[in-house]
């Protein structure tokens, strides 16, 4: 989805006044304003100060807070505090506590303690809200708001709870209407599963062998759903008592257990928080050699995809809430950015179309969970090294005056019920859907191409090339756009492999899109990583990895295994892939289709990537080595040079505009 910036974006931070003494405040906002930071986000971790003891409230900090913030012409991003239940309300309710996997109840102590099911929870959520918005939902300084905190981190989407087992219940009767209609769709005659009634049905966890897989997917879509309900209980508020304030959510990376097109599109604008470093060190499938080489600039696909994730998820609107500013404390090893990756960053998402940045915090907590979190500035209120990088950045954001941003080259879909399908049964440990998004994103950022993330039911008209990573449960609205579309189609593996209910589709793989593809897959090949099959195309030899399909038809294979097996086909505009091919394979065959299409392709250095936005160009340098670009024609140099340092940014415009 393009996105609708067309003026220069800006900078946030986010601060926390409860952790300060009051007489800190005045000189922490003065030096906002003179550092060129314009938003704040405060207060979603408060309510024990809102609300010390039940039913006693207390806004009148906040409120002294947002009148400085106003004088100093700041504008507020006011967070719920609702992802931090304070410990009398845990022990007056003991059961809105969520239960992990195994059952067990999460201690109080830390954060997100909650289940989004629990209606007594959802009331008191409701209250303090409605008490906050009353408060200061009229406040000048408030422009925006914040709901709760990262829905669903340290791994509390599903909860186990007997609440969560009652609505799921409830939810499972109104989607199947009557228990025949269930057991049929789940297969459940397999192994004596059967059900007499809807209160039979128990949550899919402690089971000796693994439960059925369409019980377990349609307890994904109900804890998904629960999210979205958790949240209309805050929005409803919101949008009564402080209207005209767009509302939003932080979204994280890496996180795919809830669908968030359906969370966000409730929502004003998505914002979703940015940690390279933590990330490289803790998504399980980057290469050790990737984590070495970009150990201090994280990887440089991985957060390029989720700002155009979020900006799908925002309907073309989107912030970053929180930014890497330095070190982390969360991940297993947390290293430093090189210098100038903070400027990097925040370069790199304003040219995907972020309106703001705002860097999370603004200084280093000495106290409780964080201490080796890096702030913009030290415990002692010194500035820490991001604050020099930022003093530059604000000279630089009026390149993106006048600027609108096109529609992307290429068109990638997302689809979160795709990773809980192959999550539930992966068939090989190494499958995971979002290495394959990667996989599949990475080709085409190497090659110079933007890419906008589309939803199943997205508009694909007008794009000359869209890209399927692996899609399971292909849903009609998908095919209609499909059949709308007029660009030619690079589909993935597992395409059409299950339907709704997680079966085999009758027709057999790829189900419905066999209107498009008189192809059907009889058998996977479900592969480890260290077994690769060698590959022929094109007079080249390549590699398949993890996952080869076996493929009957009349269609004539473009690339064949060395028994011959076929594992590209071809159907007028559209190309079916029965394997997952190596990067240097995918490479070519974007290099081809991209051709044919007449895309902008590039050859970039290693390490480096590029983006457009209207008519600028960006160069983005993630190696921790210099690097020299090729001299190219047509771009006025407004910032660096062709000769690119480490975590150096090239910025150009086409000449002649
Ligand atoms: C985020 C979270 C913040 C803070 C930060 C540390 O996930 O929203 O509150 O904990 O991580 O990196």
């Amino acid at each position: 989805m393009p996105d609708q910036r067309n003026s220069a974006p800006s900078l946030g931070v986010c601060y926390y006044p409860e952790h300060w003494d009051e007489g800190r405040w005045p000189a922490d906002l003065q030096r906002m304003r003179s550092l060129g930071i314009r938003y704040v986000r405060v207060a979603e971790f408060a309510w024990s100060r809102f609300e010390p003891e039940p039913e006693r409230f207390d806004f009148s900090w906040l409120e002294r807070f947002l009148d400085l913030a106003h004088q100093e012409g700041l504008a507020v991003v006011a967070g719920t505090p609702t992802a931090c239940p304070p410990k009398w309300l845990i022990d007056s309710m003991p059961d809105m506590i969520a239960l992990d996997e195994d059952g067990l109840p999460l201690g109080f102590g830390s954060r997100r303690h909650y289940c989004f099911s629990h209606e007594g929870y959802r009331l008191k959520c409701r209250q303090i809200v409605t008490r906050m918005a009353e408060a200061v939902g009229a406040h000048p300084a408030v422009y925006a708001w914040q709901i709760d905190n990262e829905f669903g981190c340290h791994d509390t989407a599903l909860s186990y709870s007997p609440t969560a087992r009652t609505r799921f219940r409830q939810w499972l009767r109104q989607r199947y209407r009557n228990i025949a209609a269930l057991n049929h769709a789940w297969g459940n005659v397999f192994w004596s599963m059967e059900y007499r009634d809807f209160d039979e049905i128990e949550l899919p966890n402690r089971t000796p062998a693994e439960p059925n897989p369409a019980h377990r997917l349609d307890f994904r879509r109900f804890s998904s759903d629960m999210i979205r309900q958790f949240q209309q209980v805050q929005l409803e508020v919101l949008r009564h008592l402080s209207p005209g304030r767009p509302i939003t959510h932080n979204f994280m990376g890496g996180f795919t257990d809830f669908d968030h097109f359906e969370v966000a599109r409730d929502l004003d604008f998505a914002s979703w928080d940015v940690y390279p470093l933590g990330f490289l060190a803790s998504v399980p499938f980057f290469p050790e050699s990737d984590r070495k080489h970009f150990l201090r600039s994280g990887d440089p696909d991985y957060g390029a995809l989720h700002h155009d994730l979020y900006r799908a998820c925002g309907r073309g609107r989107w912030w970053i809430m929180e930014q890497q500013p330095g070190p982390v404390n969360w991940a297993p090893y947390n290293p430093a950015p090189l210098p100038g990756m903070v400027r990097l960053w925040t370069l790199e998402a304003f040219a995907h179309g972020a309106e703001v940045v705002s860097y999370f915090r603004w200084r280093q907590a000495p106290f409780a969970q964080e201490q080796y979190h890096a702030g913009l500035h030290l415990p002692d209120g010194q500035p820490d090294a991001a604050c020099a990088e930022i003093a530059q950045l604000t000279k630089e954001l009026s390149v993106f005056d006048g600027e609108t941003p096109e529609r992307g080259d290429v068109a990638l879909l997302f689809d979160y019920e795709a990773d809980w399908t192959i999550a539930i049964q992966p068939q090989t440990v190494e499958f995971t859907y979002l290495a394959e998004v990667v996989r599949f994103y990475r080709a085409l950022r190497r090659r110079g191409l933007n890419v906008d993330i589309v939803p199943q039911g997205g508009d694909l008209t007008g794009y000359p090339l869209i890209v399927v990573p692996p899609l399971p449960i292909v849903r009609p609205e998908f095919v209609e756009a499909v059949r709308r579309s007029t660009g030619l189609v690079l589909f993935g593996p597992r395409l059409g492999s299950k339907t709704a209910h997680f079966s085999i589709p009758p027709n057999l793989p790829p189900g419905p899109v066999q209107e498009f593809l008189p192809l059907r897959v009889v058998r996977v090949d479900a592969l480890p990583r260290f077994a690769p099959q060698a590959v022929h195309w094109n007079g080249e030899r390549y590699e398949a990895e993890i996952w080869v399909e076996q493929v009957t038809g009349d269609l004539q294979p473009l690339a064949r295994l060395e028994d011959g097996r076929g594992v590209l086909f071809r159907h007028g505009r559209f190309l079916y892939l029965a394997a997952l091919p190596d990067a240097r394979w995918l490479g070519d065959l974007v290099k081809m289709v991209a051709t044919e299409q007449q895309l902008p392709l590039m050859d970039l250095p290693e390490g480096v990537r590029t983006r457009r936005f209207g008519a600028l160009r960006f160069f983005f340098n993630y190696n921790p080595h210099p690097v020299k670009l090729a001299p190219f024609e047509g771009l006025e140099f407004l910032t660096g040079g062709t000769d690119l340092p480490a975590a150096g940014v090239l910025i150009g415009r086409r000449k002649g505009r």
